[in-house]
């Protein structure tokens, strides 16, 4: 296939660049420096003269926190953007996958949130990306929502991405225990993403490694067994004591309701991914 990616320098969007070209896919990767997706006619220029197959948005404005000041810069990003490339991908026909949040759900449910969950976003970060997916399917009826959360992987700045190289360094961390999510491993989103881009579906799937899900300090514990750690270092906090400036969901667990009806296999255990993470 011949595939865009934006976002480039993305950690989400790194993995997909490494997986698509293992496959022998002729690979359009474009940075934030490259294409502003919030730019339309840039966008409409890249697009038309690349003619993708498909079109992978891992581009983003993903500093949750930064987002309570900057909305605007949320909202062209995690907005416009889909929009722009939903619109750009309706004029040339092609597949259109965009990545969306767990955030847009607001936490308050006791289990998973599937499909029939109606989001309700708190904060601008959430609100901006749940806009994205309505935008984007409003532009082009053809568009594939990716939902993920608790994403981990190379390259990644996030807490669950730089959290073992803190511990390796013999650093303490907070870590929050009254949270819950699903990890997901950027490499395993990767290869989904490839696929749905493939079979072409138009739905909202939410994507995540597979397993009952933990806490920020169910993970940090997990590192520390795997990586051979001390747990010493993880220092138990409640989200709450942080008073980080963007509110999140308690809990955003999230399950599919149609990856497998579909024919696509769950992905590996998030245990199982963390390791393949760690070596
Ligand atoms: N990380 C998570 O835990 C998590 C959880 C759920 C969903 N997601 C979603 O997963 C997707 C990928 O996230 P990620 O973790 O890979 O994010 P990331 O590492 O922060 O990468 C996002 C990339 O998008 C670029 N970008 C920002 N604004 C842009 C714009 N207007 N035009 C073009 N590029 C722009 C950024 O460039 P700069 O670095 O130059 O700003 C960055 O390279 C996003 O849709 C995110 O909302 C992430």
């Amino acid at each position: 296939m011949k595939i865009l990616i934006t976002g480039a320098n993305g950690m989400v969007a790194r993995a997909a660049l490494e997986h698509c070209r293992s496959l022998g896919d002729e690979v359009i990767a474009l940075t934030r420096a490259d294409l502003d997706i919030a730019d339309h006619d840039a966008v409409f220029a890249s697009i038309s003269d690349a003619r993708p197959d498909a079109v992978l948005n891992c581009a983003a404005y993903t500093d949750v926190d930064g987002a309570e000041t900057d909305r605007d810069s949320s909202y062209h990003a995690n907005a416009d953007g889909p929009e722009n490339l939903a619109l750009a991908c309706k004029s040339v026909d092609a597949a259109f996958v965009t990545i969306s949040t767990d955030y847009v759900f607001d936490g308050l449910k006791t289990g998973f949130y599937t499909q029939r969950d109606t989001p309700n976003p708190q904060g601008v970060y959430a609100r901006s990306k749940r806009e994205g997916e309505i935008r984007a399917c409003f532009a082009y009826s053809r568009s594939i929502i990716v939902r993920s959360g608790w994403i981990f992987g190379k390259g990644g700045t996030n807490f669950l991405s730089v959290m073992s190289g803190i511990l390796a360094e013999g650093r303490s961390i907070q870590a929050i225990g009254d949270a819950y999510g699903t990890p997901t491993y950027a490499t395993d989103l990767a290869k989904r993403l490839r696929a749905l881009a493939e079979a072409d579906l138009p739905c909202t799937f939410h994507v995540t490694n597979s397993g009952s899900g933990t806490s920020y300090l169910g993970f940090a514990e997990k590192v520390c067994e795997i990586g051979g750690f001390d747990r010493g270092l993880l220092r138990p906090t409640s989200k709450d004591d942080l008073r980080r400036p963007a509110p999140r969901p308690a809990n955003s667990k999230m399950a599919c309701l149609l990856s497998e009806r579909l024919g696509f296999a769950p992905l590996q255990n998030w245990e199982d991914a963390l390791k393949e993470f760690l070596a």
